[in-house]
């Protein structure tokens, strides 16, 4: 459905900033180079504890990171060839989660019922990516589709952020170009206009006219000169739970959000930008160009941005009934959705349940 693009002031009601996630989606839990063989990985996805870890044959598994005896954490314990082993007793899991050993336990007695949670998951694009709801939707779901990822062209810049602030705020800042502002000193765009807007059941899409200029430009290959105004569209599209933002081109940005908890989040971000050199050259400099955009380009802009997330959530936490003003349709779409999501998931859950009265955004008074 087609949005209007502008909006007089509307309050933002407060209800987006305690929801919880639509867990029947793949969340980004982990880079799986961080995933070493025979290692138990602890990751967090919405207040849920998960021990991530590699059978013999390099598969990955989930389960939930509680053993069933007595609580303990299971990343304390080891992996021992296809199963895991909990650190306290020493009982024995298969990767569907069933205990099948106990050390101490007379071989003619029959195990006790103990199950661990396991959770589907997989591995692409460098990623670990879980799906903690309805396991038997988990075939359902797509996993975004990033076609620069094999392809030598694009020069890959991946960076991963830990948010003090709940998803909602964190995806605001995703969609919200008219923050250009914060970003001047580092020359990034300016003059944005919301040209299109649309929103789905599980996303929403925004078309901003930005303009840029200076040195940033010309390295991105926006300007042939970098003191020349160039103006662009951008394409921001927030696929629930994961955005992904398109430069006519040059560049593509993939943000995968995971929510730990109501205030912190991190972010799995794979920046593809279009280098215009010679292949060769450009595999040369790779190793090079990773580490320096990253800490010369995308780093200084995520530290700006941090900063305002955290104070906004800081600021939300000392006054949870103030309301704010929001003047961007878009983020009023971003929010919508996050409520349909969550509310949406909920009933999935138990539906007998009425859906919770209205916590869709309110419209302020003129
Ligand atoms: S608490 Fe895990 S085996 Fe006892
Ligand atoms: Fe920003």
């Amino acid at each position: 459905m087609e949005l209007a693009t502008t909006l007089t002031g509307q309050t933002v009601r407060n209800h987006v900033r305690e929801v919880g996630i639509n867990g029947n989606h793949w969340y980004a839990v982990a880079w799986a180079k961080d995933l070493k063989p025979k290692k138990i990985l602890s990751v967090m996805i919405w207040q849920q504890a998960i021990a991530l870890y590699r059978d013999s044959q390099n598969q990955v598994h989930a389960v939930e990171n509680v053993c069933p005896h007595k609580g303990v954490a299971i990343d304390k314990g080891q992996v021992k060839g296809d199963t895991i082993v909990c650190g306290y007793h020493g009982w024995e899991f298969n990767s569907k989660g069933e205990c099948i050993g106990i050390p101490y336990w007379n071989s003619s007695q029959k195990l006790p019922c103990a199950q661990l949670r396991s959770f589907p998951v997989q591995e692409q694009y460098g990623l670990i990516w879980l799906f903690p709801g309805d396991p038997t939707l988990a075939a359902t779901q797509p996993l975004p589709t990033m076609p620069e990822y094999d392809d030598p062209d694009w020069l890959l810049i991946p960076v991963g952020a830990h948010f003090n602030a709940h998803f909602s705020i964190c995806n605001e800042n995703t969609m919200d170009v008219f923050h250009g502002y914060l970003h001047k000193n580092l020359q990034g765009w300016f003059d944005p206009v919301l040209l299109k807007l649309r929103e789905t059941e599980d996303s929403v899409t925004a078309d901003y006219q930005v303009s840029y200029q200076g040195p940033i430009t010309k390295f991105l290959g926006l300007s042939e000169v970098g003191d020349r105004v160039t103006t662009q569209t951008i394409s921001v599209d927030y696929r629930y739970p994961n955005y992904v933002n398109n430069l006519q081109g040059i560049s593509s940005l993939y943000l995968m959000r995971l929510p730990i908890a109501p205030h912190a989040s991190r972010s799995f971000t794979f920046m593809f930008l279009k280098i215009r050199l010679p292949r060769p050259l450009v595999n040369l400099l790779r190793p090079v160009l990773q580490p320096v955009i990253i800490h010369l380009l995308f780093l200084r802009f995520l530290r700006q941005d941090m900063e305002m997330i955290e104070s906004e959530q800081e600021n939300y936490l000392k006054d949870p009934q103030r309301r704010y003003v929001e003047v961007n349709p878009a983020i009023i779409a971003v929010q919508r959705l996050i409520l349909r999501q969550y509310e949406t998931f909920v009933r999935s859950q138990n539906p007998s349940q009425q859906t919770p009265k209205s916590v869709y955004p309110e419209v302020s008074a003129p």
